[in-house]
């Protein structure tokens, strides 16, 4: 018999999982609870320290709901939703970078033609957003889809944001034969990720901003292909070395250019001086 101790601890709890079935569950468990063990020992919180976790952790769930998702948030600011969306883009095999998909994605967004808009009110600075997906060897891809999500010009989300119609700025895209997409938006801008719940206060007690610098987001897929979620962030863009849940990599960094050309502004549908950005995704194969 091995009675818990305070240096027994970790091996006496990790013990009572023996009769775990499933392999991974175990060591899920196993690892859990030694990290857990691992931090209480370092930090040696006082009761009620650790009443004030409990309770914080609480208050995360709590501010859950259909529009609202705090957890993701807590993930997404400790860096740990780009820590494992890193190791699993290494064991993938390559393509395009990955990024977080945050707390904002809504399914079921209106399939649209190629080259339609986004914008179901107009409100911000025209942009058409165009390029390819291909795969890991060049060849375009048929029949990939682009989800597509972005906040409007004042930082807010259709989903935040009662003065957007529903869906503003979502939109999904097929590629066809040569594997082009092209669709036009608004320019997004930079936004405070929410910061009027626990996450916003343990961002304040850190001494840190809540601010994403702009970006647009896509889920690209094809049959036969690795799914990604990454987004597209504006060169300049003040937040970009400080983005609140660390979603910037380099090579999705892309450079707005300013379209004077009234007959190029007139076949995208779009007045000039309209914005334009280029983007080729890459994806490799299941
Ligand atoms: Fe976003």
């Amino acid at each position: 018999m091995e009675l818990f101790t305070e240096e027994n601890a970790t091996r006496v709890v990790q013990a009572r999982n023996t009769g775990c079935k499933d392999a991974r569950m175990r060591q899920i468990l196993d690892v859990v609870i030694a990290h857990l063990h691992a931090m209480a020992r370092e930090l040696e919180p006082t009761r009620d320290e650790w009443s004030q976790a409990i309770a914080f952790l609480t208050r995360v769930g709590q501010m859950c709901s259909s529009q609202r998702q705090e957890f993701i948030l807590l993930s997404d600011t400790l860096g740990v939703s780009m820590l494992v969306d890193a190791i699993n883009h290494r064991r993938e095999g390559g393509g395009t970078e990955s990024t977080v998909l945050g707390p904002f994605y809504r399914a079921g967004a209106q399939r649209l033609p190629m080259g339609a808009s986004i914008s179901k009110d107009g409100r911000g600075e025209p942009m058409r957003v165009m390029g390819s997906v291909r795969d890991l060897d060049g060849q375009p891809i048929a029949g990939a889809t682009l989800d597509v999500w972005q906040s409007g010009p004042n930082g807010f989300y259709d989903v935040q944001d009662p003065n957007q119609p529903p869906f503003n700025l979502r939109g999904v895209f097929t590629t066809e034969a040569d594997g082009r997409y092209a669709f036009t938006t608004v320019k997004p801008s930079s936004y405070p990720i929410p910061d009027d719940g626990p996450v916003g206060e343990m961002l304040k007690s850190a001494g840190r901003h809540p601010y994403r610098p702009a970006h647009i987001h896509f889920v690209v897929g094809a049959p036969g292909f690795r799914p990604i979620a990454t987004h597209l962030f504006m060169v300049g863009d003040p937040y970009l070395d400080s983005d609140a849940v660390f979603g910037v990599k380099e090579s999705l960094i892309v450079t707005p250019q300013r379209v004077w050309d009234s007959a190029r502004a007139a076949s995208a549908g779009l007045p000039a001086p309209y914005w334009e950005i280029s983007y080729d995704f890459a994806l490799a194969h299941a």
